[in-house]
């Protein structure tokens, strides 16, 4: 076997996976087209994404332009901070993420290294492009967002959305009444996102058009025990948390409870969210013994983050890729557009009884305000409601004026209020999964070569609800009425909602290989015994195994191995 990577590409491409974009013009790094197979794997992929989040997690699915205002990136901190650092090579003019260089020749986690420090550490190191000694150059901040205007002659400035979790945020007014004003509730989004990533040479793993699907769960920041965690609580995952990686020692594997309990993962929503994506990608395709959840360093994590855990999955050329992100952000990004849009972001959470709280009040004599402000003594009334009474009087701030007022001019009052609930900005828990990544992985860990009959068979062992294709129908020969029975099969199990292909072209030997390579996981095959007693032979493509069923049999017998509650050895005698 060569390289996995250049193997797997090379099947794809042929097959009709994931090939370049545009090459006709001469294919751009960091964008890929899917093509007829690979874009029918990618939905199965997100659809059964969808499965775990809206209808197991009850988060509906929302849908924002890709497109958005300046002021949406402002307030995300997008536009100050988004950037990698990066060189111009001094010898060949090419650009490199400095970070990136660094991490190639072992110094861990470079990107939260200073510009300088990274300047310090690649001046010896070879370029990647040219291979020439860097030597002593400028290290420099990209902002990896594309920027656009909106409009024509607009000086309006726009941006592509670099994650789809910013039009969950803008939304989140409307979500809220959406669900009725209760906490927890989440929205998901699955769709594309863009970065100008300074030079993407890993293939499909660092695009600049990429898919994530992502999840907001907004929650109550005194409530992060999930409601559904008994679920997985007993759910086992390798953790790398930050202890084993400063000792360089190899992750634990704990169920979800020891991990909440011990202090290494930060909540029970955290947790959660690690399990469910082990069980998610399991199910995908992703080998489990190629996957591992590491916690992010303290110099790693964001500020405001309260607890971070990347999904890596291991490739054969890229080591370990991070493929997911599960964060507990707390309220840093609710608060940021509260702050720049001026819109309330908060809950009202209702107490289970009424309080009573002595509260100060200042009750203004409009006898003396009203006729000595006139248009401004109301405002001034409304302030002064909120503001806190010194001994003398109080400055309150109208129109951005500031005004002393007297403490002759109004009366402090201490009065009982009835208290009904508490104004609440939710903490936000983030699962944000990259699709292309995932989709890569699957190819990878499923591909597999086997000598059968002398000959390489290519397989790719992908579970029967992401394969592509799902049956092929074969008729042994294309006369004396096999083909027409087979085409007649075809029919009925593609009425029944099942992707299926027939195919007579050449030996049935050659017709098995095809459909192995592009990882169909059923075949069908029309002989002369069907003729006799209406029965086909029905083929697994993993273990090569064959069994005899009644054509009137085949939908119910096929529905059940697709959707995996009958296995194929259980029918083998
Ligand atoms: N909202 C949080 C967020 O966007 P992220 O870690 O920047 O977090 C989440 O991105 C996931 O998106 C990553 O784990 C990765 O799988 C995917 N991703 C990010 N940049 C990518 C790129 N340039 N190409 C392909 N996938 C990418």
């Amino acid at each position: 076997m060569g390289d996995i990577y250049d193997n797997v590409m090379e099947l794809a491409r042929r097959r009709g996976f994931v090939w370049p974009s545009a090459e006709v013009y001469g294919a751009v790094a960091g964008f890929i087209d899917y093509g007829p197979l690979g874009a029918m794997m990618k939905r199965r992929v997100e659809n059964l994404w969808r499965e775990f989040y809206i209808i197991r997690e009850g988060y509906y699915e929302i849908e924002c332009p890709t497109v958005g205002t300046e002021a949406i990136y402002v307030a995300s901190g997008h536009v100050k901070g988004f950037a990698d650092k990066m060189i111009q090579c001094p010898h060949c003019g090419e650009y490199a993420r400095a970070d990136h260089i660094a991490e190639a020749h072992g110094t861990e986690n470079a990107a939260t290294l200073s510009k300088e420090s990274l300047a310090r550490v690649i001046q010896d190191l070879p370029c990647p492009a040219c291979e020439e000694q860097i030597g002593f150059t400028e290290v420099f901040e990209f902002n990896l967002m594309f920027e656009t205007t909106i409009g024509p002659g607009s000086q309006r400035k726009g941006y592509l959305r670099p994650e789809t979790a910013q039009g969950i945020f803008t939304d989140f007014a409307r979500l809220l009444r959406f669900y009725r004003n209760k906490l927890p509730f989440g929205a998901v989004q699955i769709g594309k996102s863009y970065r100008n990533e300074i030079s993407p040479r890993q293939g499909v793993i660092r695009l600049r058009e990429f898919s994530q699907a992502e999840a907001e769960i907004f929650v109550h920041p005194d409530e992060k025990e999930h409601p559904a965690f008994g679920a997985y609580a007993d759910y086992r995952v390798p953790l790398l948390g930050i202890e084993q990686q400063e000792k360089g020692q190899d992750p634990v594997v704990a169920t979800m409870r020891e991990a909440v309990d011990a202090g290494l993962v930060a909540n029970e929503y955290v947790a959660y969210y690690v399990a469910l994506t082990h069980d998610f990608m399991a199910r995908s395709g992703v080998d489990p013994a190629k996957m591992r959840f590491r916690q992010h360093l303290p110099d790693e994590r964001a500020h405001y983050a309260e607890d971070c855990w990347d999904a890596e999955i291991h490739s054969g050329r890229f080591g370990w890729v991070e493929t997911v992100g599960i964060a507990d952000r707390t309220d840093y990004d609710l608060r940021a557009h509260a702050g720049h849009s001026g819109d309330s972001f908060t809950v009202f959470v209702p107490y289970d009884e009424v309080r009573y709280e002595t509260r100060t009040r200042i009750v203004p004599d409009m006898g003396v305000l009203g006729p000595k402000y006139r248009g401004t003594a109301k405002a001034i009334a409304d302030a002064l409601a909120a503001a806190d009474p010194g001994e003398d009087g109080v400055e309150v701030t109208v129109d951005g004026e500031r005004i002393f007022i007297p403490a002759d001019t109004y009366e402090v009052r201490e009065e009982e209020v009835e208290v009904r609930g508490d104004e609440v900005m939710p903490h936000v828990i983030e699962p944000s999964y990259g699709i292309d990544r995932i989709f890569y992985s699957i190819l990878e860990h499923t591909y597999d070569e086997e000598i059968v009959d002398g000959e390489v068979r290519r397989v790719l062992r992908l579970p029967p609800g992401i394969a592509p294709v799902q049956v092929a129908v074969f008729p042994l020969m294309t006369r004396d009425g096999l083909d027409a029975i087979a085409r007649d099969i075809v029919q009925t199990l593609s009425g029944r909602g099942v992707l299926t292909q027939y195919d007579d072209n050449g030996a049935i030997g050659r017709r098995y290989r095809r459909q192995d390579e592009i990882g169909t996981p059923f075949a069908v095959t029309v002989d002369y015994e069907t003729k006799d007693d209406r029965t086909v032979t029905v083929r697994d493509r993993d273990t090569m195994q064959q069994i005899r069923c009644g054509i009137d049999d085949l939908p119910v017998l096929l529905a059940s191995l697709l959707d995996g509650s009958v296995e194929f050895s259980a029918l083998v005698q």
